[in-house]
């Protein structure tokens, strides 16, 4: 899968899908020549290098107009020897300097994978996946750079790093340190982000290419809510299921940044990495910096095919757990039904009516734990609150696991609360600078994870509760960004190494647990979800998406999310009605078609329902089973998008014999068009049986002719008054949706 060109000096990556070239530039650093579709292995690259002079660029060296790093395509730029596009790294010398020069030394390719020290990384074995070394040196100041370059044998993916290694005698200062940069030929792209806030996070945003940087980073500690570690840059024609696309992510969930810069010859520089603001590491003699890996999707078929690819990746190359493959257990969550407000007694009546249901997995929310009846207390320490629980957890979840369910906790390990045992003990434990206001964040501050034993306290913390071994599931929860950054270990110039080495210490925590309890199913949750990125997924395979829970705002925030997120990563729960994050009533049947979408569970108090609201219920679950595994393990395509208030969504079995298509309506029309949407991915010679619509039909009708969804109404004639009126269609109101399953024959 890679080669190296030794007369040409150029190195091809590429497998059946997708090619990615670069090539030594004759100053000996790395040339950006191609990356997309699959092109023969044995070509003449000379033309691809080819540049045109200018009269006043910067020129490497006397009377060659023709090599000046301003014009040249590159794999990872500096700044200040005449390219001046934001670079990929930046290194300061103990002269104050910051001019380096990287240049090739020797490479290695071999099969397989290294791991990231402390990092969450993709992996995979020797079929799966082929590594490229680029090993570069800047001699002056003794200091290696090394360029990780995967190429997965399945995947149109490359994933790639940067390791720096002071093997001089003077410390080096990095002052940037991103993960990728490519240098594409042109910009015609459009530029796709997924950005938001708390409760409407990842809502696609699609913006024209312009001149210029176009930028989104997080510097809150956490990846966020306001601007997910992905972007990606379509062609202008590109669809859902058509033309080019190239997706991008980082596997990190502390301050990035994702750029496209557009350079005065209409070159596109993509770019992404920690976040340069706020950062800075101190590189000693034999010490070495690994940057996260970066992760660079390329599809030909279009937004579906992107995410596709994503997903495939997620699932079978980065999520760890033993659960990334497996169907997930319906769970029912107390925190919408009782929020603090519970006892031993009101929770197994909860958990008795849900299990009658054929829930599986119930979730014990916030407040189980010290004086925590309401957020201003408790965080930090993580005893038991007899006065609600009088038997312990171990007793809860012996009752629950006697119901033959299995019992989940929720945590927030990073927080304390100014009111707690933890504070009043350890007040240096508390992200803060010394002297100055501590900024509050839901009434609380957060704990240093950069300091070893902060970390090492909470997982004992956590794993004296979890040995009991009755707990199958943590939700993970994260709810205030960092302020004052600073951390009291740290010596006063190395202050700016604070955020990368809190998310070392989040996830040492991780790994500390994951390894203890390999299985435990972690939900990792941050207000919602202010911390969905590919990083969290590493160790916890799914993400509660939003806290808000209606199905109307899920359908954006599912969209959105679903550009590079698996399903089966996203929790998606039925609440109650009106909606707690935005009043609104959608009926049952909406609520659970959007839920089906990812792990699907319960969020609502199921001892307060109608009798005709638990037998719909019981519905919905039994229907989920037969399911889940076509919706969770399958393929997803997206088929409409909120034009018109309309969305559309499929999932396929791998074996394409079953498929789960829903359709769903936001505001009705008067006298609507009647509407239609083209599946995808069938087999298009095999007849399917639809289930609801009770007619068979081929897979190319479906998917070229399409399907006509449930008849919009067209106006409301009151019978009484106007006889003999025909009125059409079955789809009456606002918020409605169907759910259609095919069946090959
Ligand atoms: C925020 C989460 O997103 C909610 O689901 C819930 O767990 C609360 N925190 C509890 O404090």
């Amino acid at each position: 899968m890679i080669v190296y060109n030794e007369k040409q000096k150029y190195f091809n990556l590429s497998n059946k899908y997708i090619s990615y070239i670069m090539n030594i530039m004759d100053n000996g650093q790395i040339g950006h020549l191609y990356y997309g579709n699959k092109i023969s292995e044995n070509i003449s690259v000379s033309h691809m290098f080819r540049q045109r002079g200018c009269i006043l660029a910067p020129c490497t060296y006397k009377n060659n107009l023709d090599f000046s790093l301003e014009l040249m395509r590159q794999e990872y730029p500096a700044y200040g020897t005449g390219d001046y596009r934001e670079p990929a790294y930046q290194l300061r010398m103990k002269d104050g300097s910051r001019i380096t020069n990287f240049i090739y030394k020797t490479h290695k390719i071999y099969s397989g994978k290294k791991k990231l020290e402390g990092l969450p990384a993709t992996f995979g074995d020797e079929k799966d996946v082929t590594t490229l070394d680029i090993i570069l040196e800047d001699s002056l100041i003794n200091c290696q750079l090394i360029l990780s370059y995967s190429i997965f044998e399945d995947l149109p993916v490359i994933v790639r790093s940067a390791n720096f290694i002071n093997m001089g005698d003077n410390d080096l200062y990095l002052e940037r340190a991103l993960s990728m940069s490519i240098d594409f030929f042109d910009s015609e792209y459009d530029m796709v982000q997924l950005d938001g806030a708390w409760s409407r996070e990842r809502h696609v945003h699609i913006r024209k290419l312009e001149k210029g940087k176009q930028s989104i980073s997080s510097s809150r500690g956490a990846s966020s809510a306001s601007h997910n570690p992905f972007f990606a840059l379509k062609r202008k024609n590109t669809t859902e299921t058509t033309g080019e696309i190239y997706g991008f992510t980082l596997i990190y969930s502390g301050n990035f940044i994702a750029q496209s810069e557009v350079d005065d010859y209409d070159v596109t520089r993509a770019m992404i990495g920690i976040n340069p603001f706020e950062f800075e590491w101190k590189l000693k003699k034999n010490e070495s910096f690994q940057t996260p890996e970066a992760v660079i999707v390329y599809s030909n078929s279009g937004m579906n095919g992107m995410s596709q690819t994503f997903h495939s990746l997620f699932k079978n190359h980065l999520i760890r757990s033993k659960w990334a493959n497996k169907v997930r257990p319906i769970l029912i969550n107390n925190w919408e039904a009782t929020y603090f407000d519970f006892t031993e007694e009101s929770i197994l009546k909860i958990a008795e009516k849900a299990k009658s249901l054929g829930i599986e997995l119930f979730v014990l929310d916030d407040g189980w734990f010290g004086e925590r009846n309401n957020d201003s207390t408790s965080l930090g320490d993580w005893d038991v609150n007899y006065k609600k629980l009088p038997n312990g957890i171990d007793g809860l979840a012996t009752k629950i696991n006697d119901l033959d369910m299995m019992f989940g906790l929720w945590f927030e390990p990073e927080m304390v609360s100014e009111i707690s045992s933890l504070y009043e003990k350890h007040p240096e434990w508390a992200v803060s600078v010394p002297n100055r206001n501590m900024t509050y964040g839901r009434n609380q501050f957060v704990l240093d994870f950069s300091n070893d034993e902060v970390v090492e306290y909470i997982y004992n913390k956590m794993a004296d509760i979890l040995n009991c071994g009755k707990i199958s599931y943590i939700k993970w929860d994260m709810n205030r960004n960092i302020t004052e950054a600073y951390s009291k270990i740290l010596p006063n110039n190395r202050q700016k190494e604070f955020f990368h080495r809190y998310i070392l210490g989040v996830y040492k925590l991780y790994e500390k647990l994951t390894t203890a309890f390999p299985d435990i199913l972690f939900e990792s949750c941050a207000s919602g979800g202010g911390r969905f990125d590919a990083g969290m997924l590493y160790y916890a395979p799914q993400a509660w998406t939003s806290d808000d829970t209606d199905a109307v705002e899920r359908l954006k925030i599912q969209y959105g999310t679903s550009m590079l997120y698996p399903i089966s990563s996203m929790g998606s729960h039925v609440s109650a009605v009106p909606n707690h994050q935005v009043s609104r009533e959608t009926s049952l049947k909406m609520r659970g078609d959007v839920a089906y979408f990812g792990t699907f569970g319960y969020e609502l108090d199921v001892t307060k329902m109608s009798d005709e609201e638990i037998s719909e219920v019981k519905k919905q679950i039994e229907y989920f089973k037969n399911y889940r595994e076509v919706i969770q393990l399958g393929d997803f395509y997206r088929l409409q998008n909120g034009e018109n208030g309309r969305f559309a969504w499929m999932c396929i079995s791998k074996d394409k014999s079953t498929a789960v298509v829903a359709f769903y309506k936001v505001l009705a029309q008067p006298n609507p068009s009647l509407k239609k949407i083209c599946l995808e991915g069938l087999i298009p010679y095999g007849e399917y049986y639809c289930e609801e619509t009770k007619e068979t039909y081929f897979g190319d009708e479906l998917m070229n002719f399409g399907l006509i969804c449930e008849t919009e109404f067209t106006g409301l004639i009151q019978e009484d008054s106007y006889k003999g009126v025909y009125h059409s269609g079955t789809d009456k109101g606002d918020f409605t949706s169907f759910v259609y399953t095919f069946k090959l024959k």
